[in-house]
């Protein structure tokens, strides 16, 4: 079978790319499958600190796979529980930039959305087209754009399934950086190497509990980061990090395999 997906590895940063150019990386059942397995792989590897998704010059992800769903029934999609896979490449802990030239429409931008964050090329194109085809997005949009974006604008792109050139996405806060171009995957990935060289435990809680403000409530919220950072007081880490800036050198953090990440600060807090 031919590689949907291609992973090149830089120090401690894993740069993956989709690889279906002739179908504007149409996200089908198969690609599904290995960059879920990829993922998850890359999140085990405590080599690794950090991973960039990208596409190809024209496309990030022109969507889901339209032709493979086109005959599906109901019952079909129902048993298969189809897109259920596309919710274990968003648990993954492993930070994610996306970095997105050309069209990320559908499932392409749902996939924009499933990681921390994005950089965008100035040709890039955003939307949720779904609409045109009598379907609704399925991979998390009306609810991610929503909490992205706000109801007003993700109405707009739902319901008129209009495309969003990048500067309006930036505006939007749909992604977080915008570049010439051929800027985007060198951007995405020095990004990515700086994350991965800070303490791997504070990336991840950080991460974690930045996307707490997506469900708690906000004393709530508020409650767990304070638990996080309490936390995080005593590790290695912590020691090293502050003792360097006190000592005016740049810290050397732990070792990956040499720290674990708590996972769930409220338990010892
Ligand atoms: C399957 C796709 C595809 C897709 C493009 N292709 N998008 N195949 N699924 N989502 C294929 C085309 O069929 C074509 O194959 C090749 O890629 C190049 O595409 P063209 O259309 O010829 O390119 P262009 O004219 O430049 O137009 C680019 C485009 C257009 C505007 C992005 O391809 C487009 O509108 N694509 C569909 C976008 C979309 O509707 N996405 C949402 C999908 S639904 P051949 O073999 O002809 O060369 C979704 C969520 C599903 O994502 C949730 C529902 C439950």
């Amino acid at each position: 079978m031919a590689d949907l997906i291609d992973i090149t590895r830089e120090g401690r940063v894993a740069l993956v790319r989709l690889n279906r150019p002739a179908q504007l990386n149409a996200l089908n059942l198969a690609l599904a499958e290995e960059l879920v397995a990829a993922t998850e792989a890359l999140d085990r590897d405590r080599t690794i600190g950090a991973m960039v998704l990208t596409g190809s010059p024209k496309a990030f992800a022109a969507g889901a796979d339209i032709a493979e769903m086109a005959g599906k029934s109901a019952e079909e999609m129902v048993e298969a529980d189809f897109f259920a896979i596309w919710d274990r490449f968003a648990a993954c802990r492993i930070p994610k930039i996306a970095a997105v030239n050309g069209y990320a429409l559908g499932g392409g931008c749902e996939v924009v959305m499933m990681c921390d964050f994005a950089i965008a090329g100035e040709g890039a194109r955003f939307g949720q087209p779904e609409v045109k085809l009598g379907v609704i997005a399925g991979m998390g949009g009306t609810q991610r754009m929503t909490r992205l974006i706000g109801r007003s604008l993700a109405m707009d792109l739902h319901l008129t399934g209009r495309t969003m050139r990048a500067d309006e996405a930036l505006r939007a806060g749909l992604v977080a950086r915008v570049v010439p171009d051929e800027e985007v995957v060198p951007t995405a990935m020095a990004a990515a190497a700086e994350i991965a060289s800070y303490s791997r435990g504070a990336v991840r809680l950080a991460r974690e509990a930045v996307a707490k403000a997506e469900e708690l409530p906000l004393a709530e919220g508020i409650r767990y980061e304070r638990a996080v950072f309490h936390r995080l007081f005593g590790t290695p880490d912590q020691r090293e990090g502050m003792a360097a800036f006190v000592e005016k050198r740049p810290a050397r953090f732990h070792a990956p395999a040499d720290e674990a990440a708590p996972s769930d600060p409220e338990a010892g807090a």
